[in-house]
């Protein structure tokens, strides 16, 4: 096939695949996403930074031969594989492409390279070469250095920096699953490719936020974060102006949340939908920024970017069999994991119900919640349909939460 490559620097293309079809990431919805790779081009030797998923080979081939062919060489020959990562999604086509270039070396993590190993059976035996911070690979004019990046998102994730350009090849950190026809962020509306990035950053890295407030320091402290001119991540779109990715990741990792509130709910004959609603109002009373998902409707990946940067949830589920309706344990689950406590923020939580004859919903939505790193301050059971009198409660508790985001601020 015919692809081709795209130069982001002198002697550097961009050479990955567009995956213009993929609507899922392990069960994070998605429009699409690119796998990047980067060819560097040094005077003595050529790297290819990071690879492509399973069947996207012939794109990363094509686009290769074509960067070659743009600098003027008839050897299509590398000679360095870097491999920031080992998610499958960057080494399903590792093996064919050590295949196709027989005496390229790897360069990785030591995590990597077990990973590796794990995955591809064949490696073993195949000398691979571990790097670490402060570990540096001379291409001839042009320097890769390492910078261990563990839990940014996997353990073995790790940064490649090309140092006379200032460029950090950052692997899915700073990322977007996106699937579009120009590379730069900066080709689109910056509140598009920054909502993209914070849904990223809310499904697959957040769990990290504590390892990238102490990676921010150490990049500052090595007096790199200052060098870097431009982002290259394997996802997405390339930062050209870094700083708006870095502020947000910044802010996202620190749990910097905005007075705004977020509220979740599913409902079996529309009376927790009604609480959800009139909670909503009061929410609205106070000027506070408010965002409904319902749940018969949406799913826990789409929620949790507006979680991430939200000071308070609003959580409601109907009582079925004693406990909350089940379809909501999807949503609690995903809020477990991606551990938000972890960001530093401790998120408030109002939770609430509609109950027929005997309750159990707020009891384990509340448990569930607290488990979860919330601060459950607040609930409200109701029986069967809500009146009016009860509407007007929900609209006050609401309205109390709001008020209680604000006056954390004075
Ligand atoms: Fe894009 Fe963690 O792989």
């Amino acid at each position: 096939m015919k692809a081709e490559s795209f130069k982001i620097a002198d002697g550097v293309y961009w050479v990955g695949a567009i995956d213009w079809d993929r609507r899922s990431f392990h069960g994070f919805g998605i429009p699409g996403s690119t796998y990047n790779c980067y060819l560097v081009f040094g005077d003595e030797k050529v790297a290819l930074i990071d690879n492509v998923e399973h069947g996207m080979s012939n794109q990363l081939f094509a686009r290769i031969e074509d960067a070659f062919a743009k600098e003027g060489k008839d050897e299509v020959k590398i000679d360095v594989l870097i491999q920031n990562h080992s998610e499958m999604d960057h080494t399903f086509c590792l093996w064919e492409t050590v295949n196709k270039f027989s005496d390229a070396e790897i360069y990785c993590s030591k995590k990597c390279e077990e990973f590796l190993q794990a995955q591809f059976h064949d490696f073993r035996g195949y000398d691979m070469n571990v790097v670490k911070t402060g570990d540096a690979l001379d291409l001839g004019g042009k320097t890769l250095a390492f910078v261990s990046a563990p839990m940014l998102h996997w353990p073995d994730s790790m940064f490649t920096m090309y140092m006379e350009e200032g460029i950090l090849f950052s692997n899915d950190a700073f990322g977007q699953h996106l699937a579009l026809s120009k590379r730069y962020a900066e080709d689109y509306d910056l509140g598009f490719i920054l909502d993209y990035s914070k849904r990223f950053y809310a499904n697959l890295v957040v769990l990290g936020s504590m390892t990238l407030t102490r990676k921010f320091d150490e990049l500052n402290d090595l007096g790199i974060l200052e060098q870097v001119k431009m982002i290259a991540p394997c996802h997405g779109q390339i930062w050209k102006n870094p700083e708006p990715i870095v502020e947000a990741y910044q802010n996202w990792a620190s749990g910097v949340c905005k007075d705004k509130i977020t509220v979740i709910y599913d409902t079996m004959h529309h009376s927790t939908q009604k609480m959800a609603h009139a909670i909503a109002e009061g929410i609205m009373s106070e000027d506070v920024e408010c965002v409904l998902y319902f749940m018969q409707e949406n799913t826990p990946d789409e929620i949790v970017h507006d979680v991430l940067e939200s000071k308070a949830i609003a959580l409601g589920a109907p009582t079925m069999m004693n406990k909350p309706y089940p379809r909501i344990g999807s949503t609690l689950y995903w809020l477990d994991c991606l551990n938000f406590k972890g960001t530093g923020s401790f998120k408030k939580a109002l939770v609430f119900s509609s109950k027929g004859w005997a309750g159990g919903a707020v009891k384990k939505l509340t448990a569930e919640l607290e488990n979860a790193g919330f601060d459950v301050c607040d609930s409200y059971e109701a029986t069967f349909v809500p009146d009016s009198d009860v509407l007007d409660e929900c609209f006050e508790k609401g309205k109390s939460l709001a008020k209680s985001i604000k006056e954390d601020n004075l």
